[in-house]
């Protein structure tokens, strides 16, 4: 490995779960370097990491956080260059420096670095899983006209991807995988979230219940996303496109253990499954690293401590977004991105305390009904300027039925 030419890597959202992980992982890397960074507003945790790996540049996306950077960065780290806004992170995911980007940065904010970064025939490993959800086809469209790479970094897709890569799936990034391969199913894990196991009402659970995930720690809006299960929706749909295979069959079991990080299905009846420890070094490493397989400081996963390990049909009554998510997957066209866009703002407004834990389904429940009832809904294949506008859509409706 010593003659390799290092691996520069740009991570979009380096503050949040998945970045301070990759960074972790990247420090044990002697082949990848860190070329840019970037984040919202969260200027000192950006400060400790332009002293430990001095990329070439950081957006922050916040303009006044980015002048604050700057005044610190000034004759501190004069080689760092700081950029910012929207035009920053794209800019920054088609440097044409940059080796392999990380997208993972939350929301649909990320949808635009990565077209531009897929534009730039960028590898990239993908966290970001709601530019995926809202744009899959047009994303997965571009990816094979410029000839650029994804690799999954959530965790039950890296599952699958790993199941698939000895079979000749070399890349992500293809479609008719399901004929080529004879897969028959893909079956994605859930641990299942906060509340699977609670009984009795979920109206008055407080935002810390909610936040309080059994299995894995990360950032506000996936875990709220466990808790209501709208995260497995928005998996079957992030597989969907990344696989090629039908939403219908791609099917969702609960798995507190959260060992088993999702399973293939072949024709013949025999399944493929990834087992570890949850932790998310694993699938961000792999995706890092790929084809390669290096050592990593994830715990060796021992069977007979696990003991067992058990699976549940998810019940779509108690946890409703699951199923109206499963449905905009199925609808396809713009359909999912008015559920992402309505899901964004419902979270928000749980964590802000305005709405209920059950009022995040309802008020996506709510814009997916007036969204079947608009005259100019498309359900077809659809550009990035139908996309933004039923995104944009999506975000007023659920602002006003929520005011
Ligand atoms: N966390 C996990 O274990 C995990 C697992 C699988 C998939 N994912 C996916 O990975 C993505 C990131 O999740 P996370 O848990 O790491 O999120 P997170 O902890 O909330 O971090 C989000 C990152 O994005 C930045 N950011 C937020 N809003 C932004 C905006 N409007 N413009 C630019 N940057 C913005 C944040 O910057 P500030 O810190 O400055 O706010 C932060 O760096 C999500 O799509 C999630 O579904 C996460």
């Amino acid at each position: 490995m010593g003659d390799k030419p290092l691996k520069k890597i740009a991570i979009l959202g380096s503050t949040g779960s998945i970045g301070v992980n990759a960074l972790d992982v990247i420090e044990n890397l002697p082949m990848c370097r860190v070329w840019g960074l970037s984040a919202q507003r969260n200027v000192e945790l950006l400060k400790a990491q332009v002293r430990r790996f001095q990329p070439k540049v950081v957006v922050v996306s916040d303009g006044a956080a980015a002048d604050q950077l700057r005044r610190w960065t000034g004759s501190r780290f004069p080689k760092t260059k700081i950029w910012t806004g929207a035009a920053g992170l794209e800019r920054l995911a088609g440097q044409k420096d940059v080796d392999l980007l990380l997208s993972s940065v939350v929301g649909a904010v990320g949808l635009l670095p990565l077209l531009a970064a897929l534009k730039a025939g960028k590898k990239v490993a993908l966290a970001n899983k709601e530019a995926l959800i809202i744009a899959g086809d047009l994303l997965m469209a571009t990816a094979r006209k410029y000839g650029a790479k994804i690799l999954p970094v959530d965790s039950e897709h890296s599952a699958i991807f790993q199941c698939l890569t000895p079979l000749g799936a070399c890349q992500a990034c293809r479609t008719g995988l399901t004929s080529a391969l004879k897969i028959k199913r893909i079956i994605l894990t859930a641990s299942g979230g906060a509340f699977y196991r609670r009984k009795g009402s979920l109206d008055r659970v407080s935002v810390a219940e909610a936040l309080a995930h059994p299995t894995w720690k990360m950032g506000q809006k996936i875990t709220i996303d466990c808790a209501t299960l709208t995260n497995k929706g928005l998996e079957a749909i992030e597989a969907h496109h990344l696989f090629g295979v039908p939403m219908e069959n791609i099917q969702i079991v609960i798995h507190p253990q959260s060992i088993v990080h999702s399973l293939v299905e072949f024709e013949d009846g025999a399944m493929l499954a990834q087992l570890s420890h949850p932790d998310m070094r694993l699938p961000i490493q792999y995706a890092l690293t790929y084809p390669e397989r290096l050592p990593s400081s994830v715990r060796p996963l021992e069977l007979e401590e696990i003991q067992k390990l058990e699976f549940y049909r998810p019940d779509f009554r108690r946890f409703p977004s699951l199923k109206l998510a499963l449905k905009a997957g199925g609808l396809g066209g713009t359909w999912p991105a008015v559920f992402n866009g309505a899901n964004e703002i419902a979270v928000r407004l749980f964590l802000q305390e305005k709405i209920s834990f059950l009022g995040v389904s309802r008020l996506v429940a709510q814009v997916m009904k007036a969204y079947s009832n608009k005259a100019h809904r498309q359900n077809g294949a659809i550009g990035l300027d139908g996309i933004l506008a039923a995104d944009r859509w999506a975000r007023q409706m659920a602002e006003e039925l929520s005011s």
